[in-house]
């Protein structure tokens, strides 16, 4: 729980935006609340204070910022509330993902409650992202002409890599994680693991491997293993044991192709679904970090 924790300490920290500020701003531009405010005790704001807003407090405004369509402070609030709090919900959820169910993540597929929670909240980060880009900037050549446009450019940047990566995780690379398709694959170096023997299970025309005091041999040859199945023997496995109550002697397996050795306290190598999934898995946790770092400057760099 403790990097959930200090997500969530990030967050407070970097939504404590510099408000309570207000006459501050006064302060800070040497500017009479009237340039700003319609009144000079601070009432509406006016153009040049939404402007000031909008270009990040950064006196004078860089680049002449306006806003597209106005939002009302409370709305605005709010949005940017759902923004932060949905970006907690996604960031969060990723580095649960990763650091708490990490193992058995991968091999089983993706979990759905993360799944979900994950779509839902990186679809809300892009609504209110959107609505608070054009509530606060001129236009979209903004994003590429000024110090505060390209730092949000990076950030729109790394969110749609995000978006990206994750559509091929859910789409392409999860289902094949949860139904990994049944294939008979030799190892490369001829070490058999336990579950890449059971493939070899003789059915659907796969071929019908054993496992016999550490050898693997390939009875496919053999009528009485048809259908992978041997009296009450399935192919795919190790039949070390089984020998002692069968009516022939080891000598039998000698007939047959040995095609490998058995090691049954290996794991399986990665499927190519299962390396791609780690590859999106811990580019998209570099990519957490990144979007943090872009917020820290955005917030205190500039
Ligand atoms: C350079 C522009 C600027 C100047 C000058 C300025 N303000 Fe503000 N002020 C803002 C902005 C922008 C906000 C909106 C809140 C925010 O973005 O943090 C604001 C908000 C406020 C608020 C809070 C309003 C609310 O609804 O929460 C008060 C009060 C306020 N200003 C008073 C003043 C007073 C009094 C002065 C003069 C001494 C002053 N401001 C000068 C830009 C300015």
């Amino acid at each position: 729980m403790k990097p959930v924790l200090f997500l969530l300490l990030l967050i407070v920290i970097m939504t404590s935006s510099p408000a309570g500020a207000r006459p501050e701003y006064a302060e800070k531009t040497r500017q009479g609340c009237k340039t700003c405010h319609e009144t000079e005790d601070g009432g509406k704001l006016l153009d040049m204070g939404l402007t000031y807003s909008a270009s990040g407090y950064v006196w004078p405004p860089q680049g002449g910022y306006r806003v597209i369509i106005p939002i009302g402070k409370r709305l605005r609030s709010i949005i940017g509330f759902l923004h932060i709090f949905a970006g907690f919900m996604w960031f969060g959820t990723i580095l649960h993902v990763h650091i708490v169910l990490r193992p058995a993540y991968a091999v089983k597929g993706l979990p759905r409650t993360e799944v979900a929670i994950g779509v839902v909240s990186m679809l809300t980060v892009g609504a209110t992202g959107l609505a608070m880009t054009i509530s606060k900037i001129r236009g979209f050549d903004l994003l590429t002409n000024s110090d505060w446009g390209i730092v949000l450019s990076v950030k729109i940047g790394l969110y749609l890599t995000m978006i990206s990566l994750a559509a091929v995780a859910v789409l392409f690379v999860g289902p094949k994680l949860r139904a990994p398709k049944r294939e008979a694959v030799a190892p490369e170096d001829g070490v058999f693991d336990p579950k890449t023997l059971a493939n070899f299970d003789g059915v659907d025309g796969r071929p019908a491997y054993v496992a016999y005091k550490g050898s693997v041999y390939d009875l496919s040859s053999s009528a009485r293993w048809r259908k992978g199945l041997h009296f009450r023997h399935p192919a795919g496995k190790e039949l070390t044991g089984a020998m002692s109550g069968a009516p022939h002697g080891e000598d039998k397996l000698e007939e047959f192709w040995r095609v490998g050795e058995y090691d049954e306290t290996r794991e399986p190598p990665r499927t190519p679904a299962q390396k791609l999934f780690y590859l999106i898995a811990y580019t998209n946790l570099g990519l957490v970090f990144a979007v943090l770092l872009t917020i820290a400057y955005w917030r205190w760099g500039m």
